[in-house]
């Protein structure tokens, strides 16, 4: 899991794909952080992200660096604990100027039965679930 948070991190941008009833909805995404053990992301409970998480929690994400690509598909699930929100923020704090933990807006959802794929075009995947 550590190889996966440090690959996100330096990766500076993930791509977040979700489904919105049969459509694929993609956008860029950069917040990543560990909190107790499991790998979290942040958005905003208004965006459309958002609802089609809730709507259907299962999603992707995608970053790419220096010739290797990671995925990470698994669980979208919200953790409400404002612990997990305060962790978010605190590993983030340039979002604390828009997002609070108690707006009602900020979320944060961990990664749930996760499979991480890293590949490239020279090497064979390696899996790594969690
Ligand atoms: C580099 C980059 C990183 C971003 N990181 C996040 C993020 O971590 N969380 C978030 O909610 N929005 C983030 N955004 C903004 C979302 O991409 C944007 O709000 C998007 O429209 C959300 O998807 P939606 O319109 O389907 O709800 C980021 C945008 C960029 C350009």
């Amino acid at each position: 899991m550590q190889r996966i948070m440090d690959f996100l991190k330096s990766a500076g941008t993930y791509y977040l794909a979700t489904i919105d009833g049969d459509q694929a909805r993609v956008r860029p995404f950069g917040t990543i952080n560990e909190f107790e053990g499991k790998l979290y992301i942040q958005t905003g409970k208004v965006k459309d992200v958002s609802k089609q998480l809730h709507a259907n929690p299962k999603a992707e994400i995608c970053a790419f660096k220096d010739g290797t690509w990671l995925r990470v598909a698994g669980t979208f699930v919200e953790d409400d604990r404002r612990e997990a929100r305060v962790a978010m923020l605190e590993s983030y704090p340039e979002l604390k100027a828009m997002y609070s933990p108690d707006d009602g807006n900020t979320e944060v959802f961990y990664i749930k039965d996760a499979t991480a794929t890293f590949s490239s075009f020279t090497a064979a995947p390696e899996v790594v679930t969690f």
